[in-house]
């Protein structure tokens, strides 16, 4: 699929340039992974040499503060890393003349809709990550018109932090766990997330001069939207079919759950511009949790 590319992502350890760095193997893909210390997004000083030495063909900006909690605490910090820092390597790029990927957030969205959010449909953060990452996507915008930039949504993986592994660590002691039930979404596995990146990847430096591929772009697991509730019942049968033992869903409110930053009740991506223009879908959520699962469990009982 993906043609030969010299592919630089920022962040090393992250769940998608993890998972970018597994899938572009086998794809005639060079994919050089760019992260602390020679890359750290609050030294913007560190950026342009760090990316200009590595000669890419094109960027992709996969690193972030992701905490979206200790963003309310620290957001200064949040902004220099999520938003100055990707318009200095959108800015980057484009001194490099290449194209640049920023992955993005359905957290730019306040969650009061109802039905999946379109790419054109209002921004209205509530969080710092949030804004953070929202500023983000107008450095980009400002600093190069070759950009595409990719808003996505509750990634999992069979590493780093997220929600599949914090569960699967809570279930080996509890028997029932109490889970937000009324806030939805659709988990995007991250595997399946770098697979559309060099997908679009493939596009923007194939076709150079088409606008269409350019923009802002929603890139989500497709299948059935879920509470985290609905998200950790569907961990927990996939945990059984392995042949461990049940653990129960108890759904609560948000509001049973407080945390220092408040989450979109409505985080529900419509990827139809990602298919009609770059030909890109996203497999189902539950198709990419099995796989994650078997990862999982197989490493877990392994000595
Ligand atoms: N996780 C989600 O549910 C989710 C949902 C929607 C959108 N997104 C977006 O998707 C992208 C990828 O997320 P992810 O889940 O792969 O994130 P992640 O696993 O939390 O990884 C974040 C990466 O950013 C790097 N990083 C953090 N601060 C940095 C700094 N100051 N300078 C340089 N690198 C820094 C980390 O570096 P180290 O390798 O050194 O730790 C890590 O590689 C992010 O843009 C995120 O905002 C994520």
């Amino acid at each position: 699929m993906a043609a030969a590319m010299r592919l630089v992502v920022t962040g090393r350890h992250g769940q998608l340039a993890t998972a970018l760095a597994e899938r572009a193997a086998g794809k005639g893909i060079t994919l050089i992974a760019c992260g602390r210390p020679e890359l750290a997004l609050e030294h913007p000083a560190s950026i342009a040499p760090a990316l200009s030495a590595l000669t890419p063909d094109i960027i992709v900006n996969a690193a972030a503060w992701t905490a979206v909690d200790r963003a309310e605490s620290e957001p200064e910090r949040a902004h220099a890393i999520n938003a100055a820092g990707a318009g200095t390597v959108a800015t980057t790029a484009a001194m490099l003349g290449v194209p640049v990927i920023q992955i993005s957030t359905d957290y730019v969205f306040d969650g009061s809709a109802t039905t999946p959010y379109r790419e054109s449909d209002p921004v209205a953060p509530l969080g710092v990550y949030g804004q953070s990452k929202l500023a983000g996507e107008q450095a980009v915008m400002a600093a190069t018109g070759d950009h595409a930039i990719l808003r996505t949504s509750w990634v999992f993986s069979a590493t780093g932090q997220n929600f599949v592994r914090t569960m699967l660590r809570l279930a080996e002691t509890r028997s029932g766990i109490s889970v937000v039930a009324d806030q939805i979404g659709r988990p995007t596995p991250a595997d399946d997330l770098a697979e559309a990146v060099l997908g679009v990847a493939a596009n923007l430096l194939s076709r150079r001069g088409e606008p269409a591929l350019r923009g802002i772009f929603h890139v989500g697991g497709t299948g059935d939207a879920v509470s985290w509730a609905g998200f950790a019942e569907a961990i927990f049968a996939e945990r059984v079919r392995r042949g461990a033992g049940a653990v129960s869903v108890r759904p609560i409110g948000a509001a049973d759950y407080p945390t220092p930053a408040r989450r979109p009740a409505w985080s529900v991506l419509d990827g139809a511009r990602l298919k009609e223009t770059h030909g890109i879908i996203l497999p189902d959520w539950r198709i990419g949790l099995a796989r994650c699962m078997d990862r999982l469990m197989t490493t877990e009982q392994a000595p």
